[in-house]
């Protein structure tokens, strides 16, 4: 089957992760562990970009926002509390034949033919019927299995069965006339009863259906089934099977997305903790600490970047749904009346965020979430998607979750989570506004962003086909490529190294000094490094000593190279990466 363009770019973006040393699946050589990824040198750095450019606009540039780090392992109180122990699990369905589950709410609605069966029953609980009472081969396993197959209700089986018998037999005589009715009762004790279906495509022959009948049976330890009363029927817009292949899916059921750890020695259910599904709990947990210590007025937030962990059924797309991810949450705590006020101003501010993070406008949206899909305590929230190639997904809430979490907390632990508040001399439980965003769906949406192909001169200036990432340079994990001309020129390499010298303190860079200097260039661009910087003769001053300790940069996008002198270079640089 023909890949869509969209599908053959995100396998190369993968890919490129792989090679290029950003993304790793998690314990690859021992065959990966689903839903878990490692970030290699280049990924540890873009994604280190990001979080400290989120910390830096969102805590250290304000004056109303204070910082935290809380713990992983999470009372399991705090949980209970939150409502998570008793409410954070998906409806699921699972497939009957593979037991592969799914999010209920996300299997495509499908039209077809659904072909039904009513059971099964073994062919050696036939053959055994036959040996009984006819001569082998007469009875027919062949002919019986087609009769069983066309039947309408399962007591029907029996009554077919022993009227094959009779047939078989000729005449009967009194004793095998008892004969015959025990055989047929210890014949329909073997009889399962239990429905499958299966959905074809129009003008498909059952016998796909009959095989994946015939699979389910088999799975459920009748050996070599015979299908029973098999009844087609034509089916639109139906979420009742898998869209992999046809089976019947399992009524939803809800499956806890937390994963639960043991505390200590003892196995008791006291010594239950979670591992924390989103950082936001601890924040509200240590609401009334933070407030003491940071003197805070309202509104003010509290942030948090760290790990969050969900049992996802089925982590899928790369990193974008994985069981191990991070998180950046603000919780910005306000009054009552200026909820809704501030939900809008999160929004904006989110929304410029990921402008001046590289990603275009153009491929984010903003999704007002309806009442229906909204939890029960928030008045209104935002979904900030992201034109993913697998489709526009959501990179990040942001909501505004009215006083519920801190009143939960508040009376699960009896104590108090008021705010004072000086001019009014109130006190009340504040409101909260939450912008929560993924740190590994952020850094897979930057990646998409950047990932692009044009063109560029090789060596002899004849354009080849660049893979490009076009990183913002703020994001880019290596700032600057630094590269002698020539790798046996003892001057310019010593030139070369003292410049990474001078530019190290201040940001990434990297020393190359292997191959044709297009060849350098084209591994940076593919990286995603915005700068390189060539130490060449002009550098040692030998043509021209006006041009002595100047270096020539190259723009990654352009690929325009202008002449700087190198004691401009590290302000140069900063004032564009920064
Ligand atoms: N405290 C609110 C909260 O956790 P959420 O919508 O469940 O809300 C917020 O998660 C963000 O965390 C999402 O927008 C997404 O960026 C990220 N996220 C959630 N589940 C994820 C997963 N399984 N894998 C990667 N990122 C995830």
């Amino acid at each position: 089957m023909n890949k869509s363009p969209n599908a053959q770019r995100m396998e190369k973006i993968v890919s490129l992760c792989k090679r290029r040393g950003f993304i790793f699946q998690s314990s690859e050589i021992y065959g990966g562990l689903n839903g878990v990824w490692d970030y290699g040198p280049l990924g540890v750095e873009l994604k280190r970009n990001l979080k400290n450019y989120w910390w830096r606009v969102m805590v250290r540039e304000r004056d109303d926002v204070v910082g935290m780090d809380g713990s992983i392992l999470t009372h399991r109180a705090v949980l209970k509390a939150s409502g998570h122990e008793d409410t954070f699990s998906d409806p699921m369905v699972e497939c009957l034949l593979t037991n592969r589950r799914f999010r209920a709410d996300q299997v495509p609605r499908q039209n077809g033919i659904a072909h039904h069966y009513l059971g099964a029953i073994g062919t050696t609980a036939l053959i055994k019927a036959e040996l009984t009472m006819a001569e082998p081969g007469r009875f027919g396993t062949t002919g019986i299995k087609d009769k069983l197959l066309s039947i309408g209700a399962l007591e029907d089986v029996a009554g077919i069965v022993r009227h094959s018998l009779v047939q078989a037999m000729g005449t009967l005589s009194e004793t095998d006339l008892i004969k015959l009715n025990k055989v047929v009762t210890e014949l329909s004790a073997e009889i399962r009863e239990l429905p499958f279906s299966a959905l074809l495509k129009e003008g498909k022959s059952p016998q796909a259906a009959r095989e994946a009948a015939t699979a389910f049976y088999t799975k459920r330890g009748i050996q070599d089934p015979v299908l029973i009363g098999e009844r087609a029927d034509k089916v639109t817009n139906s979420k009742d099977y898998n869209p992999e292949n046809g089976s019947l899916l399992t009524e939803p059921r809800a499956f806890n997305l937390m994963f639960s750890t043991q505390m200590g020695a003892s196995a008791d259910p006291e010594s239950i903790a979670y591992l924390r599904p989103e950082t936001a709990q601890s924040i509200f947990v240590q609401f009334k600490n933070i407030l003491e210590v940071s003197r805070k007025k309202l509104p003010f937030g509290i942030a948090q970047i760290g790990k969050a962990f969900r049992n996802e059924i089925n982590p899928r797309n790369f990193t974008f749904r994985s069981r191990e991810f991070e998180q950046m949450e603000l919780e910005y705590f306000c009054r009552a009346e200026e909820g809704m006020k501030l939900l809008d101003y999160w929004l904006e501010e989110r929304l410029k965020f990921y402008e001046n993070i590289g990603i275009s406008r153009d491929r984010l949206h903003v999704k007002t979430v309806p009442d229906e899909e909204r939890a029960f305590y928030s008045k209104g929230t935002y979904d900030i998607e992201f034109d993913f190639p697998f489709g526009r997904q959501e990179l990040e809430g942001v909501a505004y979750r009215t006083d519920y979490d801190l009143l939960q907390h508040q009376k699960a632990s009896g104590k108090s989570l008021e705010y004072f508040d000086e001019e009014t001399k109130q006190r009340f439980v504040p409101h909260v506004v939450e912008p929560s965003a993924g740190v590994d769906r952020t850094v897979l949406a930057l990646i998409c962003e950047a990932y692009s192909i044009d063109e560029a001169p090789d060596e002899k200036g004849k354009m080849e086909t660049r893979l490009v990432l076009r990183f913002h340079p703020r994001m880019a994990p290596i700032k600057c490529g630094v590269f002698p001309l020539l790798k046996n020129n003892a001057q310019l390499v010593a030139k070369a190294k003292e410049i990474i010298d001078l530019l190290r303190p201040q940001m990434n860079v990297f020393y190359d000094e292997g191959g044709a200097i297009g060849r350098r260039y084209r591994r940076q661009d593919e990286i995603g490094t915005p700068f390189g910087v060539t130490v060449d003769f002009e550098t040692l001053g030998e043509n021209d000593a006006t041009l002595r300790d100047t270096v020539t940069l190259r723009e990654r996008d352009s690929m325009k190279q202008e002449r700087v002198a190198i004691e401009d270079l590290a302000g140069i640089l900063m004032s564009r990466i920064r």
